[in-house]
């Protein structure tokens, strides 16, 4: 099938990348000349495992292709993905102002049937938004459908997920239109759940609040643990095995970050307001979230006593291991708030640290996690990376000024860092010092 995609940013390339894979003929396009330029040589502008292969390999199949115009890229297809972004205002609500546009422009470039689908995460009704753009723009009557076909990507495993999904939803409100995205999905062989366009761009948001939901969850239950001195690890593994909560999304830490959870979520939020429903459980799960991070700046001065003067080393600065992406990242604010106490602070990551460097001032930047520990008087493990829970513990406490060590990922055993000789905190387990 012939498609475009207008937007080539994360979600939009990996879409496009994934459909010429699956045998499609592809078409994206950027307003972004910046970005346009390297990604027609097949060099990607952010960190995704896999996808610069399957790029490179269908630049080179002719199945995928860029360009500037949604003129071009109209003409040369029968749908239309649109996939540019849709960032929070600072009430929460998404900004849908770029979906607006390229609605109209698509408007402007059709002489024939087109199916638009919008795949950028939006509120419900959206869907109905675009329609009536597209009739207004439209410079003579020509049939159009609108169909909403949410995505499901984690950073760092979006090729798998777009290519190996759990179920894929379309909302429609045609056969035709169903008929064509069955099609576009069908070399997939995945569930495909067919609805309305309301009930799909519903499902994108109760999704992520649903896992926000388990992780501010299990992380309440981490407080209560340490209250209580139970262990948050060992209550995850009974509870998730139980088929219907399942074990997923249930590691406690310092909560969850990323370009999404927080975003979608605020976003519901005030479509539920809107709408005239206080939805009361999802503040919930944010005021927990924000919490975590504050807790573990507490966490830090009850290992350290004052926090004023100390040096804290950080392992850790991403959002979650294997990207480079510092949105809405637990450490960034962790550690402005040590800053603020006066605290120095020294910090690694295996991939975010030209991120970090635009963000944060005064931190000092070492190359690996052996030198953030030479002389520092705690170190705090932010992100899970594998090249963290491999440390060569022993070596990593003789360069230490004081062998205290605060773990906001339970990567570690309590009892091995007692053996070994650190005072070890983690989240929702009580406190081990040797
Ligand atoms: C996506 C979704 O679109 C968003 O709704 C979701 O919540 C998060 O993921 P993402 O792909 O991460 O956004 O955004 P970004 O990387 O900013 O990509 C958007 C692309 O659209 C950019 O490359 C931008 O240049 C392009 N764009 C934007 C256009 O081509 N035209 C416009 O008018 C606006
Ligand atoms: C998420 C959704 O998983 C994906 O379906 C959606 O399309 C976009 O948002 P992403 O933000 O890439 O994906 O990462 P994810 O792996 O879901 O992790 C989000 C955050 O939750 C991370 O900060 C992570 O550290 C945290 N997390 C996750 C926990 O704290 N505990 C867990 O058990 C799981």
């Amino acid at each position: 099938m012939k498609i475009s995609i207008v937007g080539a940013g994360h979600v939009g390339l990996v879409t496009g990348a994934c459909f010429a894979e699956s045998g499609h003929q592809v078409l994206c396009v950027d307003n972004d000349m910046e970005k346009l330029a390297p990604l027609q040589k097949g060099k990607i502008p952010f960190y995704e495992p896999g996808l610069e292969r399957l790029v490179r390999k269908h630049l080179k199949t002719g199945r995928l292709s860029f360009s500037p115009s949604i003129q071009e890229g109209v003409r040369k297809s029968g749908v239309v993905f649109i996939a540019v972004g849709t960032p929070s205002r600072p009430s929460g609500e998404a900004d849908l102002s770029y979906v607006e546009v390229v609605s109209r422009e698509i408007a402007h470039a059709m002489t024939t049937y087109r199916l638009i689908v919008e795949k950028s995460t939006v509120p419900v009704e959206t869907g109905e938004w675009v329609r009536r753009t597209i009739r207004h723009s439209l410079r003579r009557k020509i049939p159009f459908d609108v169909a909403s076909n949410p995505e499901f990507l984690r950073e760092g495993q979006a090729v798998k997920d777009f290519l190996q999904p759990d179920r894929v939803v379309i909302g429609v409100e045609s056969k035709k239109a169903e008929k064509i995205l069955l099609e576009v999905y069908r070399p997939l062989k995945t569930p495909i759940v067919v609805t309305d366009i309301k009930s799909a761009e519903i499902i994108k948001h109760a999704s992520n609040s649903f896992l926000s939901m388990k992780i501010s969850f299990i992380n309440a239950i981490a407080t209560l643990s340490e209250k209580v001195g139970a262990d948050v690890v060992k209550i995850a593994e009974g509870v998730g095995m139980d088929k219907r909560i399942g074990k997923s999304f249930l590691n406690a830490g310092v909560g969850f970050g990323g370009s999404c959870f927080g975003k979608d979520l605020a976003a519901f939020i005030n479509i539920a307001s809107k709408a005239g429903v206080d939805f009361q459980l999802l503040k919930e799960v944010q005021r927990i979230n924000q919490h975590q991070r504050e807790g573990v700046v507490r966490k830090i001065e009850q290992a350290v006593w004052n926090l004023r003067g100390k040096t804290i080393g950080i392992l850790g600065l991403s959002f979650k291991p294997d990207t480079d992406d510092l949105r809405d990242a637990p450490a960034i604010d962790i550690i402005r708030a040590l800053q603020k106490e006066g605290v120095k602070v020294k910090a690694t990551d295996p991939a975010a640290m030209e991120n970090a460097k635009k963000f944060l001032t005064g931190v000092t930047f070492c190359a690996n996690a052996y030198e953030v520990a030479r002389g520092v008087d705690c170190l705090v493990i932010l992100t899970e990376w594998r090249v963290f829970k491999q440390l060569h513990l022993r070596k990593l406490k003789s360069l230490m000024a004081h062998p205290v060590l605060v773990d906001g990922r339970n990567l570690f055993d309590p009892e091995r860092m007692r053996r070994l000789g650190f005072r070890y905190f983690s989240m929702g387990r009580p406190a081990i010092s040797s």
